[in-house]
């Protein structure tokens, strides 16, 4: 199977921004210019804006997905929020172990798996984020990495589960920096998680995922990076906040 037969997914990540209102502007605004897409398109939203984004979205092509769940079910975990939670709100999709939450939050590659497993036993479909440093790039230890974190955040998952799974692969250095990897390297760097999933789940299992590259993919870059065979899309940060910008990306999606 080729890229032909997996569809792309181009996914905002709005990280922390927008309130609830600006969510509806913002999603009024993109509706009419990624109508008819022939690409998933999905917008992964602040918490509090997921109400607003539901019903903005209704009735267009656009889904919706969190910025991240916690792993249990329900209890004492002050500010978390849950997968079933999600998913009553209309959430379909969620990021898991974004860098930003590696490196902030103290999120690690156990607990990316326990919020992926959480994910996919709720039914949502579970965008993974893995990813090298620069210092860990230029130790040459690129290709180990990502094959430890894609098999790691798998860990328990089934192989029917695995159709909801999505790898998001994000270069930290290239996350919100402005610095791009070459379409060489995110091509590279998809194909070193396509063979961990391979060598977990057997090699036409791992041509139907899809994998994703982030780290600033913008208007300008996106029709060459979506070219390559192993990118199935993006996973959009700072573009994904400007309509016009977030639908040359879906465009570009589109005919890649
Ligand atoms: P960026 O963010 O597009 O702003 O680099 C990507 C991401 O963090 O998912």
């Amino acid at each position: 199977m080729k890229k032909s037969v997996r569809k792309a997914v181009i996914a905002g990540n709005w990280k922390m921004n927008n309130t609830p209102a600006q969510t509806t502007a913002l999603i009024n605004e993109m509706k009419p210019l990624v109508a008819g897409a022939d690409c998933e398109v999905v917008l992964c939203v602040p918490f509090v804006d997921i109400a607003a984004a539901v019903e903005a979205a209704k009735g267009s092509n656009i889904k919706i997905g969190a910025e991240n769940v916690h792993f249990k079910a329900s209890g004492a975990y002050t500010g978390e929020v849950s997968a079933d939670m999600l998913v009553a709100s209309g959430v379909e999709y969620v990021v898991i172990g974004h860098s930003e939450r590696r490196q902030y939050f103290g999120e690690t590659d156990q607990t990316v798996n326990l919020r992926s497993l959480a994910a996919l036993n709720a039914g949502l479909k579970a965008i993974i984020c893995v990813g090298e440093t620069l210092e860990q790039r230029e130790l040459g230890y690129t290709e180990t990495l990502l094959k430890y974190q894609t098999k790691m955040a798998l860990t328990n998952v089934t192989k029917e589960q695995l159709k909801n799974v999505i790898i998001a692969y994000e270069p930290v250095w290239a996350i919100g920096t402005g610095v791009t990897a070459t379409a060489d390297q995110a091509d590279e760097g998809n194909g070193f998680v396509r063979a961990a999933i391979a060598e977990a789940y057997g090699a036409d299992a791992a041509e139907t995922v899809t994998v994703q590259y982030g780290g600033s993919m913008n208007a300008k870059n996106a029709e060459e990076l979506v070219s390559k065979v192993n990118v199935d899309g993006g996973l959009i940060g700072g573009a994904s906040l400007k309509a016009a910008d977030f639908s040359v990306i879906v465009k570009a999606a589109s005919e890649g």
